[in-house]
């Protein structure tokens, strides 16, 4: 510290006190961002008594601050961003900044013409899910003839799932594949996951207006 070397592990630093360890930099960062590809069968959670964690699979991090920014369904894979921002989590999810998530939803049925039609105006329109408000604006577009990409702004509890259960159709299989300007890595194997790159982490600061994050912040080079 500050050219001692120090043996007690006890000592507190202040902030801003550069520490080596065998010459390289150790670096604090106040902000950590990770995406993780979510697989099936773990709950998005900090803690659970019975059920595997999505932070059980950060397995490089051992600081207790991470949190998952909402929740995916169990059976349900794909982007879950992870840290301990809560800022940006609360404006990520905040029900007036109408950021929007991609998902692909497989169904237990083709989609005929008809069907197609009455999806993509339910959709458009606004479907009672049995809440008190209909849904928002969302987007469909069929990808083949039971596989569709849909675009929603809202996060409600199971909420693709039951806007398609109002057309009788079940969804056999969700994945997330983006949330704002943020794309789920296809390199990423379910399970995996890697730290958000720094333009990453602009793009998804960017567009929540007026909230950003100094680069000092976040680091995203190498750690030790
Ligand atoms: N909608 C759902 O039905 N489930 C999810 O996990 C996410 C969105």
């Amino acid at each position: 510290m500050d050219g001692a070397v120090v043996k007690d592990f006890s000592l507190k630093l202040k902030e801003g006190t550069a520490v080596t360890v065998d010459g390289r930099f150790l670096v604090h960062e106040e902000f950590q961002y990770f995406m993780l590809n979510k697989p099936k069968g773990v709950v998005s959670a900090t803690e659970d008594k019975r059920e595997k964690t999505v932070l059980e699979l950060i397995s490089c991090e051992k600081r207790r601050d991470l949190f998952p920014v909402g929740r995916l369904d169990k059976d349900t894979t794909g982007l879950l961003l992870i840290t301990n921002d809560g800022a940006l989590a609360n404006r990520l999810l905040a029900p007036g900044k109408h950021v929007n998530k991609e998902y692909l939803a497989w169904l237990d049925r083709k989609i005929d013409d008809e069907l197609a039609a009455a999806l993509k105006k339910g959709f458009e329109e606004g479907l009672d899910i049995g809440d008190e408000k209909p849904t928002a604006p969302a987007e469909i577009e069929l990808l083949s003839e039971n596989e569709a990409r849909v675009t929603i702004s809202e996060g409600r509890y199971h909420q693709v799932k039951r806007m398609f259960a109002c057309f009788d159709l079940k969804v056999t299989d969700l994945k997330r594949i983006s949330m704002g300007k943020l794309k789920l890595d296809e390199g990423l194997a379910e399970g995996e996951f890697r730290r958000l790159k720094d333009e990453e982490i602009k793009e998804i600061t960017k567009e929540l207006s007026g909230f950003t994050r100094s680069e000092e912040f976040y680091y995203n080079g190498e750690y030790i």
